[in-house]
């Protein structure tokens, strides 16, 4: 057992492509008393910045951003987590619109098909909580 002062130094990676919003993650980080040293903010974009990282390498991906990218996003995701790591994906449940089968729209549509392929993909095991837009959570096996 490790006691909490032997714990790794982790560092928290956020990505985004806005700068006004990359300022908001400094600010709320230092808001937080996470010492700069142990927090990075990327601009860009995420597809292109997540391919330069390093796989295996990361406890808890979160994604949150433009859904059209969401595929990528988690592909990416899959190849950066550690066995035992997190995948979170923010509104999984697309206002709802996601379990009403008459909705088809694009993004709709998209959520619908990236949940089953979460269901069926062997190298997770994913739950979807209802929580907020729902919060589809796997582990990395
Ligand atoms: C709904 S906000 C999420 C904010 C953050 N997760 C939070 O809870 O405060 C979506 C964010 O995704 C960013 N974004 C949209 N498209 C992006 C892209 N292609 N690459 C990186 N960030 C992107 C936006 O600038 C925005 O800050």
């Amino acid at each position: 057992m490790a006691a909490a002062g032997d714990a790794p130094r982790r560092i928290l990676t956020s990505i985004d492509v806005e700068p006004e919003h990359q300022r908001a993650a400094r600010a709320a980080f230092s808001e937080a008393g996470i010492p700069p040293q142990r927090t990075r903010v990327i601009g860009g974009d995420a597809v292109q910045v997540m391919g330069r990282l390093t796989d295996g390498a990361y406890d808890l991906v979160l994604v949150d951003a433009d859904e059209e990218s969401y595929p990528a996003y988690v592909d990416q995701a899959v190849r950066l987590l550690r066995v035992g790591g997190v995948l979170a994906v923010h509104g999984m449940l697309g206002h709802d619109k996601v379990a009403d089968p008459a909705s088809r729209d694009t993004v709709t549509t998209l959520l619908r098909d990236l949940g089953k392929a979460l269901r069926d993909d062997d190298r997770l095991l994913p739950a979807l909580l209802p929580v907020g837009d729902g919060l589809l959570v796997a582990v990395r096996r």
